[in-house]
């Protein structure tokens, strides 16, 4: 057994399981309530149960304006660092306050009332913040989309959603070129059934969009004018239980699911987690280098640091070409950042432009502590390198966007466990984590299964899924009864260690973005000149994976196989977005099937990754999987 006395995890984790209403109840305390809830966890509730039902809060009010109220005005809370566009700016609480009245005051008047939704297509500026805490504000339930899907996915999320407003920017940059959001926009308004009656629209010096007529509003004119009159709105009165936001992600259709946060439980969890599992203290910078479109945005560029009244930085960069890859050491050193949370890919990207990590050389991070790393697997070799050149903890945690924190994690402020390279660590208070088999057996330690989540979820974790209670059930708790299926699989050691190994569903994971294979098929099998196609994740040195794509033409085909793949590759790109990063599609002549007729995508990943693998006893004709191997060959893969 591996010696883990210096950590108090053992004894909150006991203390948790011991008596969760209790734990979760003391936890509670550090919020703010209007109404304190009436009960702690009520298990006839919603679908699985909901937790501080007949409580009353405002997370805006516990992230801006009690700091204000208690001296912390003058601190800074958001610093906007853009390398992008060379520029920096910081807000105080103060400030942040005053912003967030009037965007909400704003947003009142273009109609917006508590419980509608409102979109939100920005890239990391410190307005989409704004925008976030002025909807929180408002008891509205915000939905941000990441910049890099195209108008497709924008158009799905609407219908969905039914946003009465959309909040967009004009522009979002990356390092080659500026991509124009407000297009995409009005492409997306114009596919969508559902009609917005108003949309926002930061104009940005680097592209102005085409305002539509009576629907759109220029941002920075609203604000000057509001402010300038003293415009602004105090906070609603929201119940625990009420929705906080709706963020999309990749489901095993290509209809991504609407993950619904609640506004209680939220707060008491991430407030829980930056004290208790990142060790920070109010008033230290945190940077969580995702972005506002992700899950990990939302926790920790945006709610988890502002509750616990830290500055949170708001980066717009990349972690190489912006200028170089010793952009994120600029950054801990010059905003004084004590912990850095960010994917393996970062790190990747910058062990292969800078392997001997000289851009270090003569920076101060003397007050940088911990780096956390999650989105996908860290390899052993990526945390080594993080460790051997920061010389800090680097700490793996495993989460999902159906959590909205941490599942497992080396909980830093409790104490430090011993570290394993390749685990995530142990389960955190309020999950009790099982391995099991298909029939929802446990398995004993160190045997690979399928991980689950005994019910009820902890605070903080979906309680289910945007008006689709059915669907919920059906995606998650239907399966392993009385458990929540994460469709992740792996295992957990004799020390209670989480191994998580990779997906039980057609998820990948690509630069730590979460994409469905099934959904890159549904574009691919839209093509006229396609019969049938599969797509599998395959290994990559920097992001992971990538979706590699392989189809069949249809018979009397005439056009060029390499001119029909260019234009898949131009489709996904169109219909998803650039994030998919879909560039391989290869054709063959027929894809390997059991006799069943089920694709082979588990075999034909092993051999593009260079797996040993056998044809499996089910194959139709085993033929098929020699062709699959001899076309990647040819490519230059699987060699
Ligand atoms: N708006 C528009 N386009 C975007 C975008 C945005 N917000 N974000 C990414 N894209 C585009 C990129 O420009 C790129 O386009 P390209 O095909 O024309 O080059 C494409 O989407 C793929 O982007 P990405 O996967 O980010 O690859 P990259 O090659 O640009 O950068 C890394 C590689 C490793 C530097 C980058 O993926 C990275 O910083 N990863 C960290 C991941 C992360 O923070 N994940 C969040 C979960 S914790
Ligand atoms: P997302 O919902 O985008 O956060 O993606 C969640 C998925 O990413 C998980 O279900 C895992 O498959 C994967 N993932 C996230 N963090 C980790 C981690 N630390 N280790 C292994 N897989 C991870």
């Amino acid at each position: 057994m591996l010696d883990q006395s210096r950590s108090r995890y053992a004894q909150t984790y006991a203390r948790w399981k011991a008596d969760p209403e209790a734990f979760w109840g003391a936890a509670a305390k550090d919020i703010d309530w209007i109404a304190q809830p009436g009960t702690v966890f009520d298990k006839d509730h919603g679908v699985y149960g909901r937790w501080f039902t007949g409580g009353v809060a405002n997370t805006c009010y516990n992230a801006v304006d009690r700091h204000v109220s208690s001296g912390r005005g003058g601190q800074a809370a958001l610093i906007y660092d853009s390398p992008v566009t060379d520029s920096k700016r910081t807000l105080t609480y103060s400030e942040l306050l005053a912003e967030v009245r009037v965007l909400g005051a704003i947003l009142r008047d273009l109609g917006v009332e508590k419980g509608d939704r409102v979109v939100l297509y920005m890239p990391m500026v410190p307005e989409a913040v704004v925008a976030m805490l002025a909807c929180a504000r408002i008891g509205a339930v915000h939905s941000v989309v990441f910049g890099g899907f195209a108008a497709n996915e924008l158009a799905t999320r609407i219908d969905d959603a039914r946003p009465k407003v959309v909040l967009a920017a004009s522009c979002g940059i990356e390092p080659n070129r500026v991509v124009p959001y407000k297009p995409l926009l009005d492409l997306a308004i114009s596919m969508a059934q559902h009609k917005p009656s108003a949309c926002l629209v930061l104009q940005r010096p680097q592209l102005a969009g085409t305002m539509v007529e009576g629907r759109d509003h220029d941002w920075a004119e609203r604000r000057a004018a509001a402010a300038a009159t003293g415009y602004g709105v105090d906070c609603a009165l929201v119940g625990a239980t009420d929705p906080l936001y709706v963020l999309y992600t990749s489901g095993t259709t290509g209809k991504p699911k609407g993950v619904m946060r609640d506004t209680g439980g939220h707060m008491v969890a991430l407030r829980w987690s930056m004290e208790n599992l990142y060790g920070i203290r109010p008033g230290e910078v945190f940077w969580c280098a995702s972005d506002i479109g992700w899950v990990v945005g939302h926790s920790y560029i945006v709610y988890a640091p502002l509750l616990m009244g830290c500055t949170t930085l708001i980066y717009e960069g990349k972690p190489v070409g912006t200028p170089d890859p010793g952009a994120f050491w600029r950054v801990i050193e010059e905003h004084k950042v004590v912990a850095l949370f960010t994917a393996p890919t970062a790190l990747r990207a910058i062990k292969k432009e800078d392997p001997e990590a000289t851009h270090l050389a003569g920076r101060d991070l003397s007050q940088f502590r911990t780096l956390f790393l999650a989105g996908e697997r860290a390899d052993p070799d990526t945390i080594h390198w993080a460790e051997n050149h920061l010389k800090v903890p680097v700490i793996d945690h495993w989460w999902q966007t159906e959590t909205g924190w941490a599942i497992a994690a080396n909980p830093v402020g409790l104490g430090l466990l011993p570290v394993k390279a390749g685990s995530p660590t142990v389960a955190m208070p309020g999950y009790e984590i099982h391995v099991v088999d298909e029939a929802a057996k446990p398995l004993p330690a160190g045997v690979m299964g399928s991980i689950v989540i005994k019910l009820p979820l902890p605070p903080g974790c979906l309680p289910t899924l945007w008006q689709q209670d059915e669907r919920f059930r059906e995606s998650y708790l239907d399966e392993f009864p009385g458990y929540y299926k994460t469709s992740d699989a792996g295992f957990i050691d004799e020390d209670g260690y989480v191994f998580v190994m990779g997906r039980t569903d057609d998820i990948i994971n690509v630069a730590g973005h979460r994409l469905s294979t099934g959904g890159m098929e549904e574009v691919l099998a839209s093509h006229p000149d396609v019969a049938e196609c599969a797509v599998i994740g395959v290994k990559d040195a920097l992001k992971g994976e990538v979706p590699c794509g392989f189809v069949v033409l249809k018979a009397g085909e005439r056009r060029s196989p390499a001119i029909i793949e260019k234009e898949l590759v131009a489709l996904v790109r169109d219909r998803i977005g650039p994030v998919a990063a879909f560039k391989l599609a290869f054709t063959v002549n027929r894809l390997p099937k059991t006799r069943s007729g089920k694709i082979l995508r588990g075999t034909m990943k092993k051999i593009a990754d260079s797996d040993p693998w056998t044809a499996p006893a089910t194959i139709d004709d085993a033929g098929t999987l020699e062709e699959i191997a001899e076309v990647l060959k040819e490519r230059g893969f699987g060699v």
